[in-house]
């Protein structure tokens, strides 16, 4: 009987599309996908490090397996995989946090799940010899540096219409919170025509809107010969940027409608705006996390610019990119976030009416270099913190809801 899998992935679109890449991967194997985690030999869970939050809750889902292992080995009993950012940053540690998992992947490897899977199976350790205890069959794959191009190309996307497209991976950033460049590795590129080549397939296959991918999409850059231009024209480009790339999609036959995710304010510019106004299929949205109004705060998350800077860019924004819509991302209570900082952010989300906004608190992550700072603002005013920016951005929120924007 073929195996079933159960995915479950937590965190970021990135996840999302990664978890699809799996099973298009997977089910090139011949595997079968189930909803019922019951009914799976195998539960892979997608995961996201980005706050402890998220992961205590990958811990709790992987822990209500605990009591089903049995003495024999993988009978009565699922094979569970963590994979994504939570698998990068402890790798083999997790088996002694998490006894009952059997393989660890990091993003960047994902390409060795079907042939992991299958060497467990067959009862091979790492080594390729057949394993006296259960410990010797623990795998786990967190060296890679980059993915196999190949791997988008299995065409797996869950929806009929729409797909996430990864222009980028990782994030040469280091914002001093974030825990991605350590777990997601540096910036890296996709080549412009592999791009193409798998958004061209995507509309083969009856796939109308496309939502471009990557930590930071704007500093999207790649090394290029030839493009043909949507006028039927071919220039030479020394290389291709986020907004020749935005050009060159807007001209693809059969693309109906396009966007793109995330933005970082220090790579954005007035030549980004004039580009969404003039493409017609794209989507007139931009997510662009500003994470806190305070330029003594935004100076020590090391984001590259200051609240004027900010301000500036949403003010251009609208000018130029008519009706359209800004969202945001927000961090209350980074360490030494005074009560003046809190009010500098809180009167930016009042200035900026964000049409939505994504507020956390602050959570040190390992390795980060916020993490030597000392977590100082209490949990009771972080959370007091979150609400009120919550609920001012609720209100604005429902203004934009009762003007239909
Ligand atoms: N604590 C709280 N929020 C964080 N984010 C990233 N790292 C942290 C952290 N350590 C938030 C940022 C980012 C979003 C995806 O998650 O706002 O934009
Ligand atoms: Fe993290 Fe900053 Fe990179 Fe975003 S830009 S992924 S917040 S390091």
């Amino acid at each position: 009987m073929r195996k079933k899998i159960f995915v479950r992935t937590y965190g970021c679109q990135m996840n999302v599309r990664d978890s699809e890449v799996i099973c298009g991967l997977l089910r090139k194997e011949g595997y079968k996908f189930t909803d019922e985690v019951d009914k799976a030999d195998i539960i892979l869970f997608n995961t996201c490090s980005v706050r402890q939050h998220a992961e205590d809750k990958v811990w709790s889902q992987v822990g209500r397996f605990k009591n089903k292992k049995g003495t024999v080995l993988y009978e009565n009993r699922p094979l569970i995989g963590i994979v994504g950012c939570i698998a990068q940053n402890y790798k083999e540690k997790i088996f002694e946090q998490a006894p009952n998992v059997d393989f660890v992947v990091g993003p960047s490897d994902i390409d060795k799940i079907p042939g992991i899977i299958k060497r467990i199976f067959r009862g091979q350790s790492p080594s390729g010899t057949v394993p006296s205890t259960l410990f010797e069959m623990k795998i786990w794959e967190t060296d890679g540096d980059s993915r196999p191009e190949e791997i988008y190309h299995t065409g797996f996307y869950e929806d009929k219409e729409h797909a996430y497209v990864v222009i980028s991976e990782g994030c040469s950033n280091f914002c001093s919170y974030c825990v991605v460049p350590y777990v997601r590795g540096p910036l890296r590129n996709r080549g412009y025509k592999d791009i193409l080549k798998e958004i061209e397939e995507a509309i083969d296959k009856g796939i109308t809107k496309i939502t471009l991918l990557g930590q930071n999409v704007n500093a999207y850059k790649s090394q290029s010969q030839c493009v043909s231009l949507p006028e039927g024209d071919k220039v030479t480009m020394s290389q291709v940027n986020f907004i020749d790339l935005l050009k060159i999609i807007n001209g693809i036959k059969g693309l109906k409608e396009f966007s793109f995710i995330t933005s970082h304010p220090k790579d954005t510019a007035i030549e980004l705006f004039k580009a969404m106004e003039d493409c017609a299929k794209l989507k007139k949205y931009l997510h662009l996390p500003v994470q806190s109004g305070s330029d003594r705060i935004l100076k020590l998350m090391n984001r590259g610019y200051n609240r004027k800077f900010y301000l500036d860019l949403i003010n251009n924004y609208r000018k130029i990119v008519k009706g359209g819509q800004v969202t945001t991302d927000i961090i209350v209570g980074f360490p030494t976030e005074t009560q003046n900082d809190f009010q500098d952010t809180y009167d930016l989300v009042k200035n900026v009416q964000f049409n939505a906004a994504f507020i956390f608190k602050y959570s040190p992550r390992p390795n980060t270099q916020a993490a030597n700072m000392v977590d100082d603002v209490l949990k009771s005013e972080k959370e007091k913190r979150h609400r009120l920016i919550l609920e001012l951005q609720k209100g604005i929120s429902k203004e934009y809801a009762k003007s239909g924007y």
